[in-house]
């Protein structure tokens, strides 16, 4: 995909003065700077035009946008996965550039601002030193391992040597990124500046790094002058069995985390361990061996495949383009327990005026201290000043009355799961009359339309279902009625952006799109339970599928008492489908509620570990247990998914498979790395599914039985996504 002649000369431009040559990185007609080959075959003729530059101090590497350089091009990597010819070549460019900027004998300073992530910080790292500037925005990162590979040009063994090798581990293996200061406390970056001082410094830099460089032995390389041979990681290399130990315990926890579904952090170890034990060069070697391998891998196409969708998704305008969202600048919240006060921490955080009501002071006061202690939790994560805290604690403002409230432009509703007070309080905010406020439930089965029922203005009724918790969970379910305006549902697309999260516009019904898929995954595990099998052997074989926990653990979590409603509501909604086994409901009478009272499907307290055995005493078969086939676990619970994401897209609940796969992965937990269970499902051949969904239906129930829509798509060959 070389770009021509024209364009690449405005990628990279060089200006030199006072003996230091500026290389300026401007991406033309992309919002961002990214690498590709294109960018490196224009910096190898800059620095070449450098080269014969007479009297060259050193340089600096900077950006005319507002990131550094966000990483390679996505679109190019995706690219190589469908045909890698060529790949070979592009890692051995990716090194080769990387070490002409170690070669040319003078230094190298990198002035980052904004995002530095992937292949800009492997830019980064060749340079002899990096200035941060002090904004929220400057995030240093090898996000590589989300994509399922691993950094390919030199990241793995460059960071090891100028960071703490636990510190680099910690980055490689799970893409975590760092702002400015905590860059700057870990040895990555030099110095953090001002924005407006940024050049500045980094020139200053070079000149220091260039006198150090004269005055000392000039037939020292360059590079052992300004990198300290002797810092933490090479001290580590020194010791073989300090080495070992570190990397097999980092083996051990990345194989816990991912459970070894994930190739890329094992990969990384291996390639940052070869580079340690037989130097630089081997190290190279391994690392474009190891990434052109990992690129080939289904779970490096399918983690590709998950971030265009979601970035697609992220910028998808849902209604006309000529809609505008009203602009929100006072945001009100009404009920302060856990799911309001997220949502006022996370909107205070981001910038929002919030007024928050509950029905009594102590309801409120509950509240804020929630929404002050996660704050404060920032604080001591040191992702937040106190001062920083503070501004945000002062956006919010409690109250038990509406006053205050006839001023917002949206009002998200996080009262009770209750039909008939939710409409009242939809009753109460419309008679202050403003008639352009938004009023958005966070409800999580109930339908929007039947809050808005006796609704005066049903257009303003919209649905924005959170999970919990809010800071942390990325997806926003919007949910639209028959009635909702275009005006609310941009209003509330843009409000979730703002807050930082994935939305997906749904149709309304009750339980929506992800409650109603999220009951079919605790459903069938209660047949399961209830036909005989234990409670582990449910929740290894989904925590081995790839489920961050399995479906009766989640119950715990979500506690059992909140389930029981939910499945109420979706049980009466879709009989035969989603009506519940009555194991759950005799559990959930015994007074069982799951973690928060202690008394679950598992254990909980001091010295408590693994099932509660006296949960089977209620259940067929008592405490003896006997086990079905694992793949007859598996495929039970995945397909009752699948099957009810179908329903889902027939009844237009679900606009895409797109639309599922990102609501799945970032609501549900459903496995990145299998790309979605519609992409799953089309791995596995729809005829397949059909064929063992009937099966399945046959021994266990007609709920088991395919969507029209399946089958259809089985008689006609078709699969969710294009081949
Ligand atoms: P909660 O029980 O923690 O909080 C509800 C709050 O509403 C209480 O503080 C209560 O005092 C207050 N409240 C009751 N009547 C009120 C009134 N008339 N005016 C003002 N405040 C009033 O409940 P939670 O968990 O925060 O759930 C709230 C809503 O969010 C429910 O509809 C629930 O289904 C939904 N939801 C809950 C999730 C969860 O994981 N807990 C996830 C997603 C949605």
């Amino acid at each position: 995909m070389k770009k021509s002649k024209e364009i690449d000369d405005q990628m990279v431009s060089l200006r030199v003065e006072d003996g230091i040559g500026y290389i300026c990185i401007d991406v033309a007609n992309e919002s961002v700077n990214t690498l590709s080959p294109a960018m490196s075959g224009r910096m190898d003729e800059i620095l070449e035009d450098l080269r014969r530059e007479p009297k060259l101090v050193g340089a600096v590497i900077h950006s005319a946008k507002k990131d550094f350089i966000v990483g390679f091009d996505i679109k190019e990597l995706k690219r190589y996965t469908q045909n890698p010819e060529g790949l070979d070549a592009l890692v051995s460019q990716g090194h080769a550039l990387m070490g002409k900027f170690e070669s040319l004998g003078v230094p190298f300073v990198s002035a980052i601002h904004g995002n530095c992530l992937g292949g800009g910080l492997e830019v980064a790292l060749a340079c002899d030193a990096r200035i941060a500037s002090d904004s929220p925005k400057t995030k240093l990162g090898l996000p590589e391992v989300m994509l399922g590979v691993i950094p390919g040009a030199g990241g793995t063994q460059r960071l090891p040597r100028i960071v703490d090798l636990q510190v680099a581990l910690d980055m490689i293996l799970t893409g975590k990124q760092l702002n400015a200061r905590k860059a700057k406390r870990v040895g990555l970056v030099d110095e953090v500046v001002h924005p407006s001082i940024l050049l500045e410094v980094a020139a200053q830099k070079v000149r220091e790094l260039s006198k150090e460089h004269k005055e000392r032995d000039k037939a020292l390389d360059f590079r052992s002058v300004v990198r300290d041979p002797t810092g933490a990681a090479m001290k580590l290399v020194a010791s073989t069995p300090a080495r070992t130990l570190v990397f097999s315990k980092a083996r051990e926890q990345v194989l816990k985390k991912t459970g070894g579904h994930y190739p890329a952090p094992l990969k990384a170890l291996e390639v940052i361990e070869v580079g340690l034990a037989d130097g630089f060069e081997a190290g190279l070697k391994a690392e474009s061996k190891a990434f052109v391998e990992l690129l080939k891998t289904e779970v490096a196409q399918n983690l590709i495949n998950l971030f265009f969708m979601k970035n697609e998704i992220d910028k998808d305008p849902v209604v006309p383009a000529k809609v505008e969202a009203t602009k929100v600048e006072r945001l009100g919240v009404l009920g302060a327990g856990l799911m309001g006060a997220g949502i006022v921490q996370l909107a205070a955080y981001k910038g929002y005026n919030v007024r928050l009501k509950d029905r009594d002071h102590d309801g409120l006061g509950w509240g804020l201290n929630y929404t002050n202690g996660l704050f404060q939790k920032q604080v001591k994560r040191k992702s937040l000043s106190h001062a920083e805290a503070d501004i945000c604690m002062g956006r919010v403002s409690g109250t038990t009355t509406y006053d205050g409230f006839e001023r917002c432009e949206l009002i998200v509703e996080a009262v009770f799961e209750d039909l008939e007070l939710k409409q009242a309080i939809l009753k109460d905010i419309e008679s202050l009359g403003n008639s352009e406020t938004i009023f958005a439930s966070n409800t999580s089965t109930i339908p929007i339309s039947k809050i808005a029922e006796h609704a005066q203005r049903p257009e303003n009724v919209i649905g924005m279902h959170f999970f919990s918790p809010v800071h942390k969970m990325p997806l926003l379910e919007i949910i639209r009625t028959s009635k909702t305006s275009d005006r609310a549902i941009a209003t509330t697309l843009k409000v979730g952006r703002d807050m930082g999260k994935t939305c997906i516009v749904v149709g309304d019904g009750p339980g929506f799109f992800t409650s109603r898929v999220i009951g079919s995954y605790i459903n069938e595990a209660g047949w399961i339970l209830q036909e005989g099998a234990s409670v582990e052997a449910i929740d290894r074989t989904m925590e081995k599928f790839g489920f961050p926990v399995g479906p009766l653990k989640l119950m715990d979590e979500v506690g059992i008492d909140v389930g029981q409603k939910a499945a109420k509501v979706l049980g009466e909604a879709f009989k035969h489908r989603l009506d519940q086994p009555t194991a759950l409901q005799a559990i959930a009478d015994e007074g069982r509620k799951g973690r928060k009272n202690g008394k679950g499907f598992y254990l909980y307290g001091e010295d408590s570990k693994g099932v509660d055995t006296s949960v089977y005493d209620k259940l067929p078969g008592g405490k003896k247990r006997v086990d079905p086939e694992t793949e007859e676990i598996r495929d039970r619970i995945w397909l009752a998914m699948l099957n009810e994401c179908a329903y889902c897209l027939e009844e237009s609940i679900a606009s895409s498979p797109r639309d599922i796969d990102i609501g799945v992965i970032f609501g549900l937990g459903f496995p990145p790395f299998r790309g979605g269970i519609c992409r799953y499902a089309d791995t596995v051949g729809i005829r397949n599914v059909v064929e063992r969904l009937n099966r399945l239906a046959d021994k266990h129930g007609r709920r088991l039985r395919p969507a029209q829509i399946l089958v259809d798509m089985a008689e006609k060959q078709q699969s969710f996504y294009a081949r």
